[in-house]
């Protein structure tokens, strides 16, 4: 959560630091702000509550500073306000922090530094670091000239303060008193520094460096780095200064354009043909019927010798893990087990050695993921982490794995990540299977649907005119009941935290068969059930429930294959989409769900890209 920018150089640092804070708006939004510096040692401050466009209406008459911080919020310490927005100020005003992360010890830090005569002004955690670097920097003896010893005096006052806190940060720090120098700061909150041509740039991830730079170094854990507009050293809190490892940006400024879509999470939707294509793309082997895969860095006889798969993950991205477990029991023949990363955490699971876990995540940053990673990690297990951002810490961090190459996820509610995760489990459970039981013959059958599929998305995503309409019937609904069996089953809960998180609607995803042991009593005329039967194995079954649902009065939206007529005669709406098999219906199923979603949420007026209360990357416990 969070985003924080930095520049140091010979342009006007506002203009990097707003294009910055807008494209990592996603990863918080309810305050904002800027520091800047000029070289007359001025320190200039403007923040506020709100979007950014607050932030941008209370910048007139700014000072032209080539030095600045900047910082766009998801709140943890402290409501939404002016107040509580970052930067924060230490000391007497010396030092301005800008802040990702969460101090824990902050409270017994507090009370220390107010004894000591520190003021503070907000509710905030990271105020107390602001104080702290500002006290260290008081200990510490007058140097004449910072810069002949490359700011090293600055690094331990920072590390001095650092040393005392616990918990997560990505952080920055200007020096009212060295106009020329940025310190920034990583443990547990992802830094990405860009390396321009005598000017250099810091953002939470690699967005805001697109077309400023395409050379980007990502700041380690326990790694501090000094920057002036014409160096960057690094620095490890053991191993004291280490070699930049400069990487190549591919990510191009245009690749975030909503282009003439109304909202990102529409365009996302729609390029969800390309994302799956893209997450196949020389990988399918034709020859040997199988998929092949550059990242897994495991031996196909060390994969082959897993016996059991752990798949963990959050929100979205879990339910893809949950399609996995399908997907690859049905295929692969594999015992699957689908954790919250925030449960496997703290979990002790009785985990043999030959159990394999998938790390599943859009950003690559989400803290309960990359913790259940860690943990286990460090109990021998190998992990494979599948990712969309490149260069992410969990892609960092994983034993192997496999990019989803979907692009720039922009808008808060995950949709093009979902149909991609599916579709690389689907390749991985194809490779699972082809080193087991699976036949050759079975392989290239797999390997023609999955061809297929890019084609059956683009058919689906005709459904959009049929599920406006459906959505401006039920716009008014409080309450939906999204069911499913089976492969579907995942599917329903990924429609139910679609309508939820987007247009405020109370929604619960269940198995269809068991929604009659309970959730039925929730059904009037004022329930819609969503039902996900397209043809498979428990259409029969599934149509029961509808029948079940219609005699209680609740109103059926059917999600079927194109020219079923069966459903007909119950459902009060039906949505087609093409046919595929079972193992891949989740990737077309979820297409009118995400749309119904959508048009719910703007015939309701909600805020698609930015719904309340949400981040896109939750990177807090
Ligand atoms: O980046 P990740 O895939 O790890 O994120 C996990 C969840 O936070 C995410 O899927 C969240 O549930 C989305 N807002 C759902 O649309």
């Amino acid at each position: 959560m969070c985003g924080i920018v930095g520049y140091i150089g010979p342009r006007e640092a506002i203009e990097y630091l707003i294009t910055g804070l807008r494209r990592l708006e996603y990863r918080g939004y309810d305050s904002s702000g800027v520091a800047l510096l000029t070289s007359e040692r001025h320190l200039t401050i403007r923040k506020s509550a709100g979007r950014i466009d607050r932030l941008e209406a209370i910048l007139g008459g700014i000072p032209a500073a080539s030095v600045g911080i900047g910082h766009t919020r998801w709140a943890t310490h402290g409501a939404p306000s002016d107040i509580n927005a970052h930067p924060h100020l230490g000391g007497d005003g010396e030092v301005a922090v800008v802040h990702n992360g969460v101090i824990e010890n902050f409270q017994s830090l507090k009370r220390r530094l107010e004894s000591d005569g520190y003021k503070f002004c907000s509710a905030t955690d990271t105020e107390v670091i602001a104080h702290l670097v500002a006290s260290c920097l008081k200990l510490q003896p007058p140097v004449e000239d910072m810069a002949a010893v490359q700011y090293r005096p600055l690094v331990a006052v920072v590390q001095a303060a650092l040393s005392q806190l616990q918990g997560t940060y990505g952080l920055t720090v200007i020096f009212r008193d060295w106009p020329e120098v940025l310190i920034v700061a990583r443990l547990g909150s992802p830094i990405v520094l860009g390396v321009g041509d005598g000017e250099n740039f810091i953002a939470s991830d690699a967005s805001p460096l697109a077309g400023y730079t395409d050379k980007i170094v990502y700041l380690a854990d326990h790694e501090m780095a000094v920057l002036t507009a014409d160096s960057m050293r690094v620095y490890h809190r053991d191993a004291g200064h280490v070699d930049l490892q400069i990487h190549t940006l591919e990510l191009k400024a245009g690749d975030m354009d909503m282009g003439s879509y109304d909202h990102y999470m529409l365009k996302e939707i729609f390029e969800q043909p390309e994302s799956i294509e893209n997450a196949m793309r020389g990988r399918l082997d034709f020859d040997a019927a199988t998929a092949k895969f550059g990242g897994l860095n495991l031996t196909p006889q060390q994969l082959r010798s897993m016996r059991r798969i752990v798949m963990t993950a959050c929100g979205t991205s879990w339910h893809a893990g949950m399609v996995g477990e399908y997907v690859f029991e049905s295929l692969a023949r594999m015992p699957v087990e689908v954790e919250y990363a925030s449960e496997l955490r703290y979990k002790n699971p009785p985990l043999d050695d030959h159990t394999l876990i998938f790390a599943l995540t859009q950003s690559g940053e989400t803290a309960d993921t990359l913790a259940a990673l860690r943990e286990m990690k460090r109990k021998g297990h190998p992990v494979l982490g599948i990712c969309n951002v490149v260069g992410s810490t969990i892609a960092q961090e994983s034993d192997g794995g496999v990019y989803l190459r979907a692009g720039p996820e922009i808008g808060v509610a995950s949709t093009k990540a979902f149909s991609s995760q599916c579709t690389v489990l689907a390749m991985l459970a194809l490779y699972f299977g082809r080193l087991r039981h699976l036949s050759f013959s079975a392989g290239a059958r797999i390997i023609h649907q999955l061809q297929e599929l890019p084609d059956k998305v683009r058919q689906a995503l005709q459904c959009s005119d049929k599920v406006k309409e459906v959505a401006a019937k039920y716009a008014h609904c409080n309450n939906f009941l999204y069911l499913g069996r089976q492969f579907n089953f995942p599917t329903a809960l990924e429609g139910a935290l679609k309508l939820k998180e987007i247009s405020y609607i109370h929604a619960e995803g269940y198995p269809a068969a068991e929604m009659k042991h309970g959730p039925i009593a929730l059904v009037d005329k004022h329930t819609p059930s969503v039902f996900l039967m397209p043809h498979g194995q428990t259409y029969d079954k599934v149509m029961s429930n509808v029948e079940e649902i219609k005699a209680r009065g609740g109103p059926v939206i059917a999600i079927v294959c194109e020219g079923d007529r069966e459903v007909g005669r119950l459902a009060d709406d039906m949505i087609e989409i093409p046919a595929v098999e079972e193992f891949l219906q989740p990737i077309i199923t979820v297409i009118p769900l995400q749309l119904l979603a959508y048009y719910i949420a703007v015939a309701r007026g909600c805020d698609i890209d930015k719904p309340r209360n949400l981040a896109k990357s939750v990177t807090v416990e």
